[in-house]
């Protein structure tokens, strides 16, 4: 599948709608998005952007249906067994990656004087923004010096001039793990940011899974192999049906103003009071399918379909992290997207001795994925499924007493966005709550669960038209 076999596929079953009424890139396309998204609206092409002849894709992960499609899946699954899936299908076999020696994303090919981003219809999303944005549904290919492997993530991209882009590459990702080897080669950072490309590539982009290639995760995932070619220019495996790729260079040492940028907290970050400097994409070649469709996913205030993305990947490789530690027991997992997709983890478990419920609190906390980000932790029995938002609530109601189910942490790596941490302070560090919302396992007399009486139940039920209703 490629970006374009997503939105026909959408399309066909009516969760996409072309826009042929003329639309400014300038804030028009954001608005529009981002209030078609909250009335739970399909996927938008604009296929009319003021200036501009080729179109703007936003909102393709709005609702579980669509990230359904994206999965390859014929039926809508929730977004808690949608993730439950991809963990089952990345732990499976491996099916790698495979090199094909081209593919459309050649069809255009802007070297260094020609190179031109503004030839793209790129979105200003908010007013306060530093400027468009031409990576939002983006990932950035780069290769570790030492190891040899290929490193994928999402960093927003802000074009700064029509040759360059603020990369938001934050404190202690891989990314900038690998930006830093470099650094301390004396070299400049090869890179490639790819826009629009198979959906599941995407996502891959921001999964947080260590040691493993996410082309070949998502060929597992997909049930064939992610084709790619080897760029003769940055040597980097790029997505063979990708839409626009910028291919060039960072430089360790050139570090650029960007932002600010209205992020899915639904605040503005720091930038809005200080100038932060972040690592540049100087962007020498630029690829492109011919009527390149630019990718975008709306930001700010939860829900959007960034909030949906970030849930199902982080929640995926949360429960990809669990069944790798050998965690038992475990129900369902389920990171919500009204919980701006991150900060919050809620985990079903069935005990099977004391003080279990309370290690999946803590495998959460210290799992890869889990331990960046999350704030809170809660965990229910087995008769609640996780992401039951109204049954966890009346489980902390009934099941939870707060003196003796909670520990509070006080040290755990933060996301540098969060607006709920002085934005004086250098914002890396949060604390976190574990809420032990069960049942303790060891209880000889357990409180007694009101229950349906079985045979009133079965008589009751094939009543059920005599009553009238
Ligand atoms: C739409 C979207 C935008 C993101 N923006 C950023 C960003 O600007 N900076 C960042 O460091 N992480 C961002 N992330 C999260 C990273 O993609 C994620 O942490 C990923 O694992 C980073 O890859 P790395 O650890 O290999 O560097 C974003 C994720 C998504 C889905």
């Amino acid at each position: 599948m490629d970006l374009r076999g997503f939105i026909d596929r959408c399309e066909e079953i009516g969760e996409l709608k072309r826009i042929k009424a003329e639309v400014d890139w300038n804030l028009e396309i954001s608005h529009i998005s981002k209030i078609n998204e909250e009335g739970g609206g399909p996927a938008l092409v604009f296929e009319n952007v003021k200036g501009y002849s080729s179109p703007v894709l936003t909102g393709a992960f709005g609702t579980p249906r669509r990230l359904s499609i994206a999965m390859g899946m014929k039926e809508t699954y929730s977004m808690c067994d949608l993730s439950k899936t991809w963990m089952k299908y990345s732990l499976g076999k491996v099916i790698p990656a495979r090199e094909v020696s081209t593919g459309p994303v050649m069809e255009n090919i802007d070297t260094v004087d020609s190179v031109n981003m503004e030839k793209f219809p790129v979105p200003k999303f908010y007013p306060l923004d530093g400027g468009r944005y031409i990576g939002t549904a983006v990932f950035l290919v780069i290769r570790d010096p030492e190891s040899g492997k290929i490193n994928l993530g999402t960093y927003r991209m802000q074009m700064l001039d029509n040759k360059r882009c603020g990369v938001q590459i934050l404190p202690g990702k891989r990314g900038e793990r690998i930006l830093k080897k470099y650094q301390k080669m004396g070299k400049k950072m090869p890179a490639a940011a790819v826009i629009g490309c198979d959906p599941l590539l995407f996502m891959a982009g921001a999964l947080q899974q260590e040691g493993v290639s996410q082309y070949d995760v998502v060929g597992s995932v997909r049930g064939e192999p992610t084709e790619f070619i080897i760029s003769d220019f940055t040597g980097l495996p790029i997505p063979a049906t990708a839409e626009i790729v910028l291919e060039g260079e960072i430089d360790p040492n050139n570090l650029q103003a960007e932002g600010p940028f209205g992020e899915y907290t639904g605040y503005y970050t720091d930038e809005i009071n200080k100038e932060i400097k972040k690592p540049c994409l100087e962007v020498q070649r630029v690829l492109h399918r011919n009527n390149a469709h630019l990718w975008a996913t709306s930001v700010g205030r939860p829900v959007t379909d960034i909030h949906m993305l970030l849930a199902f990947t982080r929640n995926a490789s949360l429960w990809t992290d669990l069944e790798q530690m050998r965690i038992p027991g475990i129900q369902s997992v389920y990171i919500p997207p009204e919980a701006a997709g991150r900060f919050w983890a809620i985990a079903s478990v069935k005990q099977s001795y004391p003080g279990h419920s309370n290690q999946v609190a803590n495998a959460i906390i210290a799992s890869t994925t889990g331990s960046y980000g999350i704030k809170g932790v809660i965990v229910v029995d087995e008769d609640i499924k996780a992401d039951d938002i109204g049954r966890v609530l009346w489980a902390m109601s009934v099941r939870y007493d707060p003196l003796r189910d909670t520990e509070i942490l006080k040290r755990g790596r933060s996301t540098p966005l969060d607006p709920a941490l002085d934005p004086d302070s250098n914002k890396l560090i949060t604390s976190r709550i574990l809420i032990d919302a069960t049942t303790p396992y060891e209880w000889e007399n357990k409180p007694k669960e009101i229950a349906l009486d079985e045979e009133t139940l079965a008589k009751v039920r094939s009543r059920w038209q005599e009553y009238g209703f």
